[in-house]
């Protein structure tokens, strides 16, 4: 029996177990996957809990960026590095294998679709994930802090800080919300007040799941254009984990389970 997890805090928003545990029942994958809700200061206990008990996990919001700060034990794949955030990790002998797999699960779902000039919202783990993918096109960052954006367009050089962001969003054809607004059913404030005309034609995405319309889809729906949510990309960034921890593609079994996905409420596991 194999034994996987989810590192975050809070994870009532997470999908993940549910995902694992259909897999598990109807697919006979014969892993567990269980939720590790732990407060900050344990991460590093978690780490070296993990060295021992399991074979691979997930992170989740906040610890994306923490298994940099635990280089004696954490190898990094190339693309994690450049990104600077992991989302899965694998379990390999003394060693912890630190991957990103946000960046492929982000650009499967629009990969036949065209796009030249895209507008990010966010500069953090999520926000370089997305701009890693995106290595081909032209790239504007709007953050709330403009330091974290002029840090990724000093490391991207296809990326730009915003100065206008009603010209921005008349320019993009991808407008993507990389950051956390509205994972709580928040006003996407970032484009309060903001007046732009018909944005039919663009794709806005945002790479929240849980609610499956935020005010950042709403606003532009309202103004015409077309919606995502982050479903498909958590679909497809778990495809990717799968093929990291097993080596096999459960493509069709993902998806046959997502149909059945609820977020997850569960008690925080101990160590
Ligand atoms: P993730 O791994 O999800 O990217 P993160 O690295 O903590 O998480 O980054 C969160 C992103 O959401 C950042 O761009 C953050 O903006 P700052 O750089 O200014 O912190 C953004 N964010 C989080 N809460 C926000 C809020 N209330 N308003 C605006 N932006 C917010």
């Amino acid at each position: 029996m194999l034994k996987w997890g989810l590192l975050g805090h809070p994870l009532s928003h997470s999908f993940s177990a549910g995902l694992f545990s259909c897999l598990n029942r109807r697919f006979n994958l014969e892993a567990s996957y269980e939720n590790f809700d732990i407060p900050a200061d344990r991460v590093g206990e978690f780490f070296h809990f993990a060295l021992k008990n399991l074979d691979g996990f997930n992170i989740t919001v906040p610890y994306k960026l923490k298994p940099f700060e635990f280089p004696d034990i954490f190898t990094f794949d190339a693309a994690a590095l450049i990104i600077g955030a992991i989302n899965t990790v694998r379990v390999d002998g003394s060693k912890l294998m630190g991957y990103n797999t946000d960046f492929i699960g982000f650009i499967k779902p629009i990969k036949k679709r065209r796009f030249k000039t895209v507008l990010v919202f966010g500069a953090g783990g999520a926000a370089r994930a997305v701009i890693y993918a995106l290595h081909n096109k032209k790239v504007m960052i709007f953050n709330r802090t403009r330091k974290h954006a002029e840090e990724i367009a000093r490391q991207f050089n296809n990326t730009a800080v915003v100065e206008n962001i009603s010209k921005a969003l008349r320019d993009a054809d991808l407008v993507v919300n990389a950051t956390s607004v509205g994972l709580h059913g928040e006003e996407f404030y970032l484009l309060r007040g903001i007046k732009v005309g018909d944005l039919s034609g663009k794709l806005f995405y945002d790479l929240i799941y849980n609610p499956p319309i935020t005010d950042f889809l709403k606003f532009g729906i309202e103004h015409g254009a077309e919606p995502l949510n982050g479903f498909k990309m958590l679909l497809y960034q778990a495809i990717e984990n799968i093929k990291i921890w097993t080596g096999k593609n459960l493509e069709m079994e993902v998806f046959e389970c997502s149909k059945f996905l609820q977020p997850v409420n569960r008690m925080a596991n101990t160590l």
